[in-house]
């Protein structure tokens, strides 16, 4: 699910393409219509959903984006740059299933412009993480972090460039090291019921 521009959701599909990442992406949904992520999306032939979130409650929304994704029969969501809270409805319907990335050591610098926070408190080391979602903002289990210098000739642009890159590489290592998690937990299961 994304928002924006949308490279971290590149970096996924592109993991998934070289076989890093044991997934399918089955749709991409999207609360602003005009997302640039969108476009590579379509170009690579996913189902794409972009609604308008628009004058609409937040759990009313959180349902339609639901209703597109159980037809979907999707098992795990990436966020990446949704930049829209989930309603409690939404993470309780994919308890422990819903990842996120951030662009700094959480839990530090939650919330918008993570980077400009990190270069405000004069920090020397920030980074990324990627953490299961709650209903919190940015508050959720940490799943893996990549740290990153902040040097001192850094502008906004410049540290956000190297988080990012290094966004791209935690992003589809963490999303594969949850999916094997779920599918081991799923045979000790399916053991501890014969
Ligand atoms: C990334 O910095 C991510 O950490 C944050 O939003 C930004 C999204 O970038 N949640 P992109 O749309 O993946 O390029």
């Amino acid at each position: 699910m994304l928002s924006g521009r949308g490279s971290n959701f590149q970096a996924i599909h592109r993991a998934i393409l070289r076989g890093e990442v044991k997934a399918e992406i089955v749709c991409v949904v999207s609360n602003l219509p005009g997302a640039a992520g969108l476009t590579y999306a379509r170009e690579q032939g996913l189902a794409v959903y972009a609604l308008s979130s628009k004058g609409l409650s937040r759990e009313t929304f959180d349902q339609q984006v639901l209703a597109i994704l159980q037809e979907h029969q999707v098992e795990l969501i990436c966020l990446a740059g949704y930049m829209r809270l989930l309603s409690p409805g939404f993470i309780q319907a994919f308890p422990g299933r819903t990842l996120n990335i951030h662009p700094s050591l959480l839990p530090s610098f939650p919330g918008l412009d993570a980077q400009k926070q990190a270069l405000e408190n004069g920090v020397k080391i920030t980074g990324c993480t990627v953490h299961l979602v709650d209903e919190g903002l940015d508050t959720g289990p940490i799943l893996a972090q990549a740290p990153v210098p902040v040097l001192c000739e850094d502008t906004v642009e410049t540290l956000s460039a190297r988080i990012l890159t290094e966004e791209h590489r935690l992003y589809p290592l963490a999303l594969q090291a949850r999916i094997s998690a779920m599918a081991a937990a799923k045979r000790s299961m399916s053991a501890s019921s014969l």
